[in-house]
């Protein structure tokens, strides 16, 4: 049987229209406008197409956003000198430097630099110990988009044999943290694999969910899944295509059309995960306004309430 596909862009509209009254409000009681400040160092192409996204998707439920986009050569001592400028901007609540840098400047002094209750990306060192003990921190935004999405389609996760397919900073250490927790997104039993795993399929043919993210196109093949699992593909992988419009076109890690065929439940790419980063990253900007205005005390959590 086909697997249902899950809706990122489904889910994410709801996500957002939660997050505009919340920003509406927030404006009306108030006069705050949550501020998201966007540098990109630069002229990657993906890179360019994320930070529009990311803008766009601020216009739409009326958070400010600050446009930074400096030159490939850009010095290291230069963006931290505009890091430092908006950690002491008022207008500014959240701040996001758009990663890969250029090989020249060290990516850690960089996310070190920014003030953890701005780092909304919840890349700071402050921020991932946080995280890592169950204390309330910014979520980094994949991760936080994967767990709302599972959630959403009351996918359980307590008990659950998760497997996790790459160990990156941004997606696969974090995600795995946080669903070991005993939390309402934890409690699941994970394995975390990657390049030099022995026998990758042993580990994903046991899994309940299995989470894609290694960055390469293929990396999940139907043989790899038992019947009835949830796959989550956090892959994006351009392909050349010269029939495409843009002579490209993106596909996950996934094996997409014969993993659904065994799957329960799949994300496409494009339309799974990646309009959830964006809200998932929406979301901690307007609670970093809100954790301005409240004091951090006040607000019962910095990650969204389980649906
Ligand atoms: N590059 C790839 N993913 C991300 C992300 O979530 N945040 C930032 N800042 N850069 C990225």
């Amino acid at each position: 049987m086909s697997a249902e596909i899950i809706d990122g862009k489904l889910v994410a509209a709801e996500i957002r229209a939660e997050l505009a009254k919340e920003v509406a409000q927030l404006k009306a009681d108030s006069g705050l406008v949550p501020g998201l400040a966007v540098v990109l160092v630069g002229e990657d192409p993906a890179s360019k197409s994320y930070v529009s996204a990311k803008e766009k998707a601020c216009a739409e439920i009326g958070v400010y956003s600050d446009d930074n986009r400096l030159p490939a050569d850009t010095s290291e001592a230069e963006l931290l000198a505009l890091i430092e400028r908006l950690n002491r901007d008022d207008k500014i609540h959240g701040i996001l430097v758009q990663l890969p840098l250029p090989k020249h400047i060290n990516e850690n002094a960089v996310i070190n630099a920014i003030c953890p209750d701005k780092d909304v990306d919840g890349f700071h060192p402050v921020n991932v110990g946080r995280m890592l003990i169950g204390e309330k921190a910014f979520l980094p935004c994949t991760p936080h988009g994967v767990l709302q999405l599972l959630m959403r389609k009351n996918v359980p996760i307590a008990g659950a044999e998760v497997v996790i397919v790459g160990r990156s900073n941004i997606v696969g250490k974090p995600l795995a943290n946080i669903m070991m927790q005993k939390s309402d997104m934890g409690n699941a039993t994970v394995t975390v694999c990657h390049t030099r795993s022995k026998d990758l399929a042993a580990h994903t043919r046991r899994a309940d969910i299995v989470v894609a993210a290694a960055g390469r196109p293929n990396t999940i093949t139907a043989d790899m899944v038992r019947p009835g699992c949830v796959v989550i593909d956090v892959g994006v992988n351009r392909i050349e295509d010269p029939s495409a419009k843009r002579g490209y076109r993106l596909v996950g890690d996934v094996d997409y059309e014969a993993v659904k065929e065994k799957a329960s439940l799949i994300t496409p790419v494009p339309g799974g995960v990646g309009p959830m980063t964006i809200t998932m990253l929406l979301h901690n900007t307007v609670q970093a306004a809100k954790t301005k205005k409240y004091s951090l005390e006040n607000l019962s959590s910095l990650r969204m309430k389980k649906p």
